[in-house]
């Protein structure tokens, strides 16, 4: 995994819980925690952090890496913000996950795993996509989409119909905006 992702995940730690808060799950974790936005760092460093974390704030996994990808978003974003000027709406951005915006991170950081979105079905106020990925980080694929939506100032709820975590082979993201409902 990028430290970038360590890096915004760090920042959201610091500013919801203060300076210290990074710092003492660091240790509580067992990490050393120098991360850099382009190094790459082994997979299980980022389970043991979000189990952590998780422990000590009383949230399921699920709820805590939803959250930090929503709040995270805009972080990245800021951080590539280039890569923002291409998309209009949190919709043609998520359609552009595979097409651009992972394709171009790959660039900025080299090394990145990214990992794969592909539509499944997308018609009117709904859209599906497919999510696939070693990581079975799904839940922040979630927060970050919920994120997209907040950046454009959108209404989206995201459900997954089908999830690894609950026996899918793969999981499915599916977003509805209610305001677009006819
Ligand atoms: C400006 C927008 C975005 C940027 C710059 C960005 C960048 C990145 C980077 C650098 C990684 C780490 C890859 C690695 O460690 O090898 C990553 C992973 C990931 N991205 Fe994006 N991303 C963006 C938007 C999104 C959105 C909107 C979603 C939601 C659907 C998403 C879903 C994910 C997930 C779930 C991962 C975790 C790794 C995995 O599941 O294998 N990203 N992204």
């Amino acid at each position: 995994m990028k430290g970038v992702i360590f890096n915004v995940i760090e920042e959201t730690v610091r500013a919801e819980h203060g300076e210290d808060a990074w710092d003492e799950l660091l240790d509580t974790a067992g990490l050393d925690g120098a991360y850099t936005s382009l190094g790459t760092y082994p997979d299980h460093e980022m389970a043991v952090l979000v189990q952590t974390a998780s422990a000590a704030l009383g949230l399921s996994q699920e709820e805590l890496l939803r959250h930090l990808g929503r709040v995270g978003f805009s972080r990245l974003a800021a951080r590539n913000a280039d890569l923002m000027i291409d998309f209009k709406d949190a919709r043609s951005l998520l359609l552009g996950l595979n097409s651009v915006i992972h394709p171009e991170v790959r660039k900025v950081y080299p090394g990145a795993d990214v990992p794969v979105f592909d539509v499944v079905s997308g018609q009117g106020h709904r859209m599906s996509l497919s999510y696939r990925s070693n990581r079975g980080m799904c839940y922040l694929g979630e927060g970050l989409a919920l994120g997209a939506a907040d950046h454009f100032g959108e209404t989206m709820v995201v459900t997954q119909p089908i999830c690894q975590h609950r026996g899918g082979d793969h999981c499915e993201l599916q977003f509805i905006w209610p305001e677009a409902r006819r």
